[in-house]
């Protein structure tokens, strides 16, 4: 009832508003004078329409041939993740430092690892993962499955010595049966990797405000979202690498940040020392801290970095330099970051094999 009411007294808002002009057009100096914040506005659509277009939805995650995903092997790979016997302690899962309610990271600058080892990096976030062409802050994994067994065998991570892992379930009753379920199969290293993996490809973020926009709902983002959007494409020239579906080109860059040689390690070329790979963006404000290092707390700090033309690294890319944005347009970025952060999926620990 009241909204209708609403209704009546805006529409008769509306006449008069129409009913006004109409007089105005009688003077016709008056009109002309009117009629130019008119014409700016339809400039700034068509520059809003333009970037828009370099935008595109995210669609299905790829899944490969080989690794296929049933129902059955998504609940034995989420047994899986949050299983603390995975590590050689039994202490850490992969949900201690990928967690749901940290946004698939853990929200320290660095990880904490095994027995309290002090990680170099940052754990990345699980969400969109198998997105990428290559895994990790450098790229070192072709494949999530590839991906699984690094962080179960890495000494600062998890520890675990791959037989022993597969004995040690192996003489867990409930997951021998798992494993015989999903797989028509014995426990093995190759097994557990799949299973982990396919479960990685259901945290994915796809249907955020800014997809629901591009999908052609012009109200889904707000406009300061809208005035970032440009920015992004335009000024701040972030589309130079935060490109394609996924926003990310799958590409490596140094951003001047030191004290690590990041894509180095992976190809030996002076040219990749400092360089990581180009951050996809949605779900990107659950994941803070930021970069390999979590040194930019906030994504603000990140725009400011940007902003200020990076770090000082010598092997610093030529895409990044200072942008001369104002507080507020370093604003309006962040509002469109924020835009396309949608809600991952919340897994919870389920009920472990005995
Ligand atoms: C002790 C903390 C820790 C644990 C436990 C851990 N990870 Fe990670 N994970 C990291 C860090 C740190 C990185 C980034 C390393 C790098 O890039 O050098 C990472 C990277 C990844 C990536 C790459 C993401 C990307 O953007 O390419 C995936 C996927 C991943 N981990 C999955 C897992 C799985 C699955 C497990 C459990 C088997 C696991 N992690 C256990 C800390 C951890
Ligand atoms: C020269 C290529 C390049 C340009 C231009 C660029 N980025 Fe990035 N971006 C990257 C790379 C590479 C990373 C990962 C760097 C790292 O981890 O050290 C990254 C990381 C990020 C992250 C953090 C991701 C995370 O998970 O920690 C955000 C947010 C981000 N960029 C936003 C932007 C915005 C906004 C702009 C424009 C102002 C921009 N980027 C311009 C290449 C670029």
């Amino acid at each position: 009832m009241k909204s209708l009411k609403l209704l009546f007294t805006l529409f008769f808002a509306l006449a008069l508003l129409a009913a006004c002009n109409s007089k105005d057009d009688a003077s016709a100096p008056v009109d002309d004078q009117k009629k130019e914040p008119a014409t700016t506005e339809t400039e700034v659509d068509k520059e809003l329409e333009a970037a828009k277009a370099k935008f595109e939805p995210l669609g299905d995650i790829p899944i490969p041939e080989d690794n296929e995903m049933t129902d059955e092997k998504l609940a034995l790979g989420q047994m899986l993740y949050f299983d603390e016997r995975l590590s050689g302690d039994n202490t850490l899962s992969c949900a201690s430092c990928h967690a749901p309610a940290a946004g698939y990271g853990d929200n320290l600058a660095k990880f904490v690892g095994f027995q309290g080892f002090n990680g170099p990096r940052n754990s990345p976030t699980i969400i969109n993962a198998g997105y990428y062409k290559e895994n990790f802050w450098d790229g070192r994994a072709g494949s999530l499955e590839e991906q699984a067994v690094g962080p179960i065998t890495a000494a600062g991570e998890m520890n675990q010595d791959l037989d022993e892992l597969v004995t040690e379930l192996s003489a867990v009753p409930g997951y021998v049966d798992e494993f015989n379920k999903v797989f028509n199969d014995k426990i093995t290293a190759d097994n557990i990797a799949k299973a982990i993996a396919a479960f990685e490809r259901t945290i994915v973020v796809k249907d955020t405000a800014f997809d629901k926009y591009l999908a052609g709902d012009d109200d889904a983002i707000s406009a300061d979202a809208k005035e970032g959007m440009k920015l992004f494409v335009g000024k701040a020239s972030c589309i130079s690498c935060h490109a394609g579906p996924l926003l990310s080109d799958h590409n490596y860059y140094n951003l001047g940040m030191e004290g690590d040689d990041g894509r180095f390690a992976v190809t030996n070329q002076e040219v990749d020392k400092g360089a990581f790979r180009t951050a996809g963006l949605r779900g990107i404000a659950h994941t803070a801290p930021y970069m390999h290092d979590g040194s930019l707390a906030t994504l603000e700090d990140v725009v400011n970095y940007y902003n200020a033309g990076g770090g000082a690294h010598p092997n610093k890319s030529a895409l990044i330099k200072p942008l001369g944005l104002t507080d507020e347009e370093v604003g309006y970025l962040v509002a469109f970051l924020e835009s396309m952060s949608g809600e991952p999926p919340m897994y919870e620990k389920p009920e472990l094999p005995q």
